[in-house]
């Protein structure tokens, strides 16, 4: 970073967005293989939040890459800047006051404590989707298994590119056994629980 370039303190700071939204801010870390329903419990729990009158932004994998980071692949280095890339722009979302909710495979421990390590204790809440593989491709929502196993896409999370598990999350859900419902209220408990929302 350059040294002539020096931090601006505005008067208007994330402790004020908070206290007019009424609630926290924090990132909901959605992490998994592809199809292990991260945008779909992602996408429930903001529609809850939203009923609430929370102040909420998902960011979602597909979307994001049609444009913040439509020039990435999926390449080891280019899944890094990606989520460094998601990563700075839910800092700002948390620091613009929001309940922010991102849906990345994120395969990588090292990116995801990288994310952790940009905002403050407590405001990186890391939710795994212990969906096992086998589910997931036979879900195939996007028939992108069939493909990759047919060596139409190559780098495939879960075929020829890794996962690497979460080694400590905050949170655990197995979409395979619990109902979206279910696993939208384990998330809620959690953030009441820590005082995140009322
Ligand atoms: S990440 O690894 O960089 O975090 P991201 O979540 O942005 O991945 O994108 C994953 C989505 O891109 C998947 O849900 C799937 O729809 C699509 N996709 C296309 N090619 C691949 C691939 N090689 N590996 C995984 N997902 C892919």
């Amino acid at each position: 970073m350059d040294e002539n370039i020096v931090w601006h303190q505005h008067g208007v700071n994330k402790q004020k967005r908070q206290t007019a939204n009424g609630h926290k801010s924090c990132i909901l870390w959605f992490t998994g293989f592809s199809g292990s329903g991260k945008s779909t419990i992602a996408g429930a729990l903001e529609n809850k939040l939203h009923e609430l009158g929370h102040k909420t932004y998902l960011l979602d994998g597909d979307n994001v890459r049609h444009g913040l980071c439509g020039d990435l692949s999926f390449s080891d280095e280019d899944r890094k800047e990606n989520i460094r890339r998601v990563g700075e722009a839910s800092k700002l979302m948390v620091d613009a006051g929001l309940l922010v909710l991102t849906a990345f495979i994120s395969p990588f421990q090292a990116e995801r404590t990288m994310v952790r390590n940009l905002v403050e204790e407590g405001e990186f809440i890391e939710v795994y989707l212990d969906t096992p593989l086998a589910t997931c491709e036979q879900r195939d929502p996007k028939g992108l298994y069939k493909k990759a196993r047919a060596g139409e896409i190559a780098h495939f999370t879960g075929i020829d590119s890794d996962y690497e598990v979460p080694v400590n999350p905050e949170i655990i859900i197995n979409t395979g056994e619990l109902s979206i419902e279910a696993c939208v209220a384990q998330l809620l408990d959690y953030l009441k629980e820590k005082e995140i929302i009322g």
